[in-house]
């Protein structure tokens, strides 16, 4: 509509899309919601940054911690491509560095990000003001969940032996109900942390784009919050009337709609590991967040696999196994989408290869410790309603394919 809108006066008509924009009321208790679902105190004093989708408001609080002296950022190497591409960019401004820990495979972790936080603080001369630890939990595209207490410990040992303001930094965007700041709060009250989510996803089932930060109640991280609202602003990226009004129409039931897409992923990771053991006798494991992490709020609609190679294939068979299942899934249009998103609201199960969509600007190297026996990983997300005798006929199909 803000689209429409500016056509309609370029060309002279009188401007009638975006008429629309939500009340006071309903954009104070998004962000009040935001907040809750981001685990910290509403405080209207410190409302959310929204932008106009989760890239922007990535790159406003780059700039704002460009403006204050510069960053350090520490972020995981399979992170979304997209955050990671923009990251790299940003890099062009020399206050801003980037390291990364590893989490692929059999890798741990915390250990892997204590690991990069003992390198970084090895070196304190050449550390800037602030160190950015940017942590997506649970992780794409594998979905594993750090030890929260852990990851708090490392935090705060790091900021005593470098001497430097550390800022957790979450995407909350797989799992925004899972109020991980009460949790970070709860085991180091003083620690700087944010919440950033992209609520292209489930936070507005798909109607809109968008992108918020939340600060918890430390000072520093709400110092950062207004410091990244003036760059959005000055940026022009903040979210549009347009987009906020969808925002507040469609944020309310976000976790029930995460907790019944969270059961359709499970029930159908059940059916896909089944039709794998029926047809080639391996118990595939297949990586989600468990039952524990989702009682928490970690209610994540996504799982990855990587599919065993059928007996005797050649090196090309495999490399290509993980897209011909994708292709082989996504034929039943009506219920499969290939496509590198989740999380809305539209009864489609999206399905896709992250290292050639999600991750197409990681490096090779790191998206290859992803393959095992030659065959890339996969990734499916759940819609929170689905039409599942249909849904599992298919994955059962496509498996009794490939496997034939
Ligand atoms: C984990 C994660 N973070 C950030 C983003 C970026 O959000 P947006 O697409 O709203 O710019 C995405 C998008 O897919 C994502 O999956």
């Amino acid at each position: 509509p803000a689209a429409e809108q500016a056509l309609q006066s370029f060309c002279g008509l009188a401007a009638t899309a975006d008429a629309e924009a939500p009340s006071a009321g309903e954009v104070a208790e998004f962000n009040a919601h935001l907040q809750t679902m981001s685990g910290t105190v509403v405080n209207p004093s410190a409302d959310p940054v929204t932008c106009s989708a989760g890239l922007p408001t990535i790159a406003a609080l780059w700039l704002a911690l460009e403006g204050m002296g510069g960053a350090d950022i520490l972020m995981c190497s399979t992170a979304y491509g997209g955050s990671s591409e923009l990251t790299d960019l940003c890099l062009t401004r020399e206050n801003l560095r980037k390291s990364t820990f590893h989490i692929q495979g059999g890798a741990s972790f915390n250990g892997s990000i204590e690991a990069a936080l003992g390198a970084l603080a090895a070196d304190p001369a050449s550390l800037r003001p602030t160190t950015v630890l940017f942590v997506e939990i649970p992780s794409n595209p594998d979905q594993k969940m750090p030890d929260l207490a852990q990851l708090a410990a490392s935090c705060e040992a790091y900021q005593e032996s470098s001497g430097k303001q550390l800022l957790l930094l979450v995407d909350t965007t797989f799992a925004p109900a899972s109020e991980v700041l009460g949790r970070i709060g709860d085991l180091a009250p003083e620690l700087g942390a944010m919440v950033f989510v992209s609520m292209s996803k489930s936070v507005s089932r798909g109607e809109t784009t968008a992108g918020a930060l939340v600060a918890n109640h430390t000072p520093g991280s709400q110092a950062l919050l207004h410091a990244s609202r003036e760059v959005a602003e000055m940026l022009d990226v903040t979210a549009r009337q347009d987009q906020m009004l969808r925002l507040c129409r469609n944020h309310v039931g976000v976790e029930e709609r995460c907790e019944r897409a969270y059961e359709n992923m499970v029930l159908m990771a059940g059916v896909l590991r089944g039709a794998v053991k029926t047809h080639t006798g391996h118990d595939m494991p297949v990586t989600m967040v468990g039952p524990e992490h989702a009682a928490q709020g970690f209610t994540s609609s996504t799982f990855s696999f990587n599919l065993p190679a059928p007996a005797g294939a050649t090196p090309e068979v495999k490399a290509a196994l993980a897209q011909r299942f994708v292709d082989l899934l996504t034929e039943d249009a009506e219920r499969f989408k290939p496509c590198v998103s989740f999380g809305q609201d539209n009864g489609l199960v999206y399905c896709t290869v992250p290292a050639t969509s999600t991750q197409g600007a990681i490096k090779e190297e790191d998206k290859a410790q992803q393959a095992q026996g030659g065959v890339q990983l996969a990734r499916l997300s759940f819609p929170p309603a689905i039409d599942a005798p249909r849904v599992q006929a298919r994955i059962e199909s496509a498996c009794a394919a490939i496997y034939a």
